[in-house]
């Protein structure tokens, strides 16, 4: 059996931070309304002329330097934004370029928020069919390009940045006993799982694309609509990746969220009685940087050191579409 060790990881934030107080000189907002629904207080917002593959390059030269692995050696990007450089060609080829490499594949993965996770998954599934043995797996973002800025609903929430995970294949890793304890499975990704309904693909999306209006739109969402969702469809999903792994909540050493909203977050901790020193938490600094948000807030936790070798980490995501997942890994 093969399967993907995660042997490193890497992020990239603009320099230019926003905050509440600033935003609310802009639009009709306050500091104390954006903390309490949201638990934001800065984001990042990419410079004039900085790209997602900008941010996408920086995170992945961050991961590949940790991981010790030359750039030449990597036969697979999969890069997840939904604000990509241009309509074609994929942003993972810039950042391919960028990287000075041309062997193996490049391409996209679109699920806005749960981007990340579609990517792991994409990415660990190539490794595991032996199509792949060193990965790149990226979510990079520039929302701030797609905010309309005078709607007060939705430009407090997001920021941009970039993150970036390296999957190398370990081969004949035992399996472990599916009843085995936790600390006995081995290390890597254990399983990934995925799920979208098209059918609310108008809960939160960009209201222009190269099909419909040709131009590039704004963000629009029915917030109440999508909160009511994420709090059902992420209960639901990391309560699957423990089923399915034979684990309890008390088996994770750390809950990795996606970084939308701090109310769901505690909202999903409190649903698996998991203590919130457990959870990593980045929104309050970084807001919703959608596929970014889960690799940003990994490598947080890995570089202050409470994500270490052997943790079980769970991580989970939703997003427009709807689409959501969640990811279970043993470092
Ligand atoms: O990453 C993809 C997934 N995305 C999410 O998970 C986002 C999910 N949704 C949310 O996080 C929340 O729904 C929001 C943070 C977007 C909104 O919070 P809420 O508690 O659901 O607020 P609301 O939309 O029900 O609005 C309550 C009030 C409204 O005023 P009235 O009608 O009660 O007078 C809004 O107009 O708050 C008002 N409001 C604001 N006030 C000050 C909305 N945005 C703001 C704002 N500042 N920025």
């Amino acid at each position: 059996m093969t399967r993907s060790l995660i042997v490193g990881c890497g992020a990239y934030l603009p320099s230019q931070v926003l905050t509440n107080h600033e935003l609310a000189a802009r639009v009709d907002t306050t500091d104390e309304w954006i903390v309490e629904r949201t638990g934001i207080r800065t984001r990042h917002i990419a410079a004039d002329g900085e790209l997602t593959s900008d941010l996408g390059e920086q995170a992945a030269r961050a991961a590949l330097a940790s991981a010790g692995i030359d750039a030449r050696q990597v036969d697979l990007i999969v890069l997840a934004t939904a604000t990509p450089d241009r309509t074609f060609p994929a942003t993972a080829t810039a950042v391919q370029a960028k990287l000075g490499t041309r062997q193996g594949a490049a391409f996209d993965v679109q699920a806005v928020c749960s981007g990340f996770i579609y990517a792991l998954a994409v990415a660990d599934n190539f490794i595991k069919a032996g199509q792949s043995r060193t990965a790149l797996v990226i979510g990079a973002e520039t929302f701030s390009r797609i905010l309309d800025w005078q709607d007060r609903g939705t430009c407090v929430l997001f920021g941009d940045g970039a993150g970036a995970v390296v999957l190398r294949a370990e081969n004949g890793a035992c399996e472990a006993a599916a009843t085995a304890p936790s600390n006995a499975r081995p290390r890597g990704i254990l399983s990934t799982h995925l799920h979208a309904d098209g059918r609310q693909h108008d809960m939160l999306y960009v209201d222009g694309g190269p099909s419909s209006t040709q131009t590039t739109g704004h963000l629009r969402m029915k917030g109440q609509e999508v909160f009511r969702h994420a709090v059902i469809n992420l209960a639901q999903v990391v309560e699957e990746a423990l089923a399915a792994n034979h684990l309890g909540a008390a088996d994770i050493d750390w809950l990795v969220p996606h970084q939308a909203n701090r109310r769901i977050i505690d909202y999903i901790a409190r649903k698996l009685a998991l203590p919130i020193e457990k959870v990593v938490l980045t929104v309050e600094q970084h807001g919703n940087t959608s596929a970014a948000s889960v690799p940003l807030a990994l490598d947080v936790a890995v570089r202050d050191g409470r994500i270490k070798q052997g943790d079980m980490v769970l991580m989970e995501a939703m997003g427009g579409g709807f689409t959501w997942g969640a990811a279970l890994a043993r470092w």
